[in-house]
């Protein structure tokens, strides 16, 4: 199948009650690791790209491998920025064929949120390409994007900020951390709750990594329609790397350790996907 945008798989995910996962991907292996694991359990599937990892490798190189990865593939599969940080960037992702972007101007007072939130919902209009934004603020490390700075997102604010700005999904912070949790998570359920009543666009949970299934399950059942995962995955990744470095200190050979990270990944998406009840969604 072609790439699709994020706008009707979001919409029926959250009429059926069940989550799409987004996952991060930093290279070709792990763009191969996400597809196939989620065309063999025929769910839908966000691959994202961080702007950190759009650093690593330009927009088009990453949507070149997704469209190519996914015309093998039976199941809907977006292309998503995830975390963009400017306006320039949202454009020249979806100049160079993304399905979805985010823009993240959390960390910005409310009314510059607002305003270059709205921006871009105008500028993907254009392209049809939906447009998630964060009010409160996730913090943690992902990439270079490091801050201590969490702020549970205001629920009536939250209203107000959909209706100003037009975005079709809405990241919300109640309590998840990007990167690996210090201590145990503290999610605020009533928060998400009270979020889901006065917003009615699907909600966007970021930081899952280190989440317990019941804990994402219950976020779900919340409103929680897409699920963002990248530290679980950079970690199988890396372990795998290493692991295989380890036990063949002479290889010289990439594919070697490629293809055993690329496995490590599979197992973390197929995880993922079946404790989000998203298997057969596709
Ligand atoms: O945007 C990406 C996710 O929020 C990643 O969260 O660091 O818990 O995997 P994570
Ligand atoms: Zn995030």
């Amino acid at each position: 199948m072609s790439i699709v945008s994020t706008k009707q798989m979001l919409l029926k995910a959250q009429q059926g009650g069940y989550a799409v996962v987004a996952f991060n991907v930093e290279n070709m292996e792990m763009v191969q690791a996400v597809c196939d694991s989620a065309n063999k359990l025929k769910a839908p599937v966000i691959i994202a790209t961080s702007a950190s990892a759009l650093k690593y490798a330009p927009p088009a190189l990453f949507a070149a491998m997704v469209y190519a990865v996914a015309k093998e593939t039976s199941i809907p599969i977006a292309l998503h920025l995830d975390h963009g940080n400017s306006f320039e960037l949202c454009e020249a992702c979806v100049k160079a064929g993304y399905s979805s972007v985010m823009i993240d101007a959390s960390q910005q007072p409310y009314e510059e949120n607002v305003k270059l939130s709205r921006a871009v919902v105008k500028l993907c209009a254009t392209y049809q390409v939906p447009v998630e934004a964060e009010l409160g603020h996730v913090g943690g490390k992902e990439d270079d994007i490091e801050s201590e700075n969490d702020l549970g997102t205001d629920p009536i604010q939250a209203a107000e900020f959909v209706k100003q700005t037009g975005v079709n999904s809405l990241a919300v912070a109640i309590g998840t951390t990007h990167g690996v949790y210090q201590g145990a998570p503290k999610l605020d359920f009533e928060r998400l709750s009270s979020i889901r009543s006065a917003v009615d666009i699907p909600l966007v949970l970021h930081g899952a990594s280190g989440l317990s299934g019941d804990a994402v399950r219950a976020c779900v059942s919340r409103g929680i329609c897409k699920i963002n995962y990248a530290t679980e995955l950079r970690a199988a990744y890396t372990a795998a790397v290493r692991h295989v470095l380890l036990e063949n200190p002479e290889a010289i050979d990439p594919k070697i350790f490629g293809r055993a990270a690329r496995q490590c990944v599979s197992e973390v998406v197929l995880e993922k996907i079946t404790v989000l009840g998203c298997e057969g969604k596709a």
